[in-house]
């Protein structure tokens, strides 16, 4: 398993829809592996293939229940609403308030497509709201209601940071 150079904010990656997984070869086997160890070396609680360079809709998770894999996944069930500060392993420096859904449902497959679904509450959810959005080009800090700086600053007119 190989650590992956995680891909910064600027990048044009990171804006871009991400693309669906057909083929379940060892290629993808490798990449889930990678972004697992590139994950847990950064110390993050979830990563999207995106941030790893690859454009396709794949995402590992582990908010410490354990490794969670997702390809191809879709909320099919949302409800409530929670307000977390979310940071970003591809965004150093800033942090921000954003406003996801309390419970989601989502129906994935695994690296060997198996169907697999997961239903989320809490960190989880926010978590699996968070890497979802990174396959669509979504950053927290689009959608974020209040933006801090490394200092824990709230950053006024927080638009014209990135
Ligand atoms: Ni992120």
């Amino acid at each position: 398993m190989a650590i992956r150079k995680i891909v910064k904010v600027g990048d044009d990656i990171l804006t871009k829809k991400a693309k669906t997984v057909d083929k379940f070869d060892k290629k993808i086997s490798v990449l889930i592996d990678d972004m697992f160890s590139t994950m847990y070396e950064a110390e993050g609680v979830g990563l999207a293939a995106p941030q790893v360079g690859m454009l396709k809709r794949i995402v590992v998770i582990d908010v410490g229940e354990g490794p969670v894999e997702m390809v191809n996944p879709v909320i099919v069930e949302q409800s409530g609403e929670q307000t977390c500060k979310e940071g970003c392993l591809s965004v150093p420096g800033l942090t921000g308030e954003v406003t996801r859904p309390e419970k989601v449902k989502v129906k994935a497959v695994n690296r060997k497509g198996q169907e697999v679904e997961y239903e989320a509450e809490g960190l989880f959810a926010v978590c699996i709201c968070h890497e979802l959005d990174h396959l669509d080009g979504i950053l927290f800090k689009d959608k974020a209601n209040k933006l801090y700086d490394e200092d824990d600053q709230e950053i006024v007119n927080g638009q014209d940071v990135m």
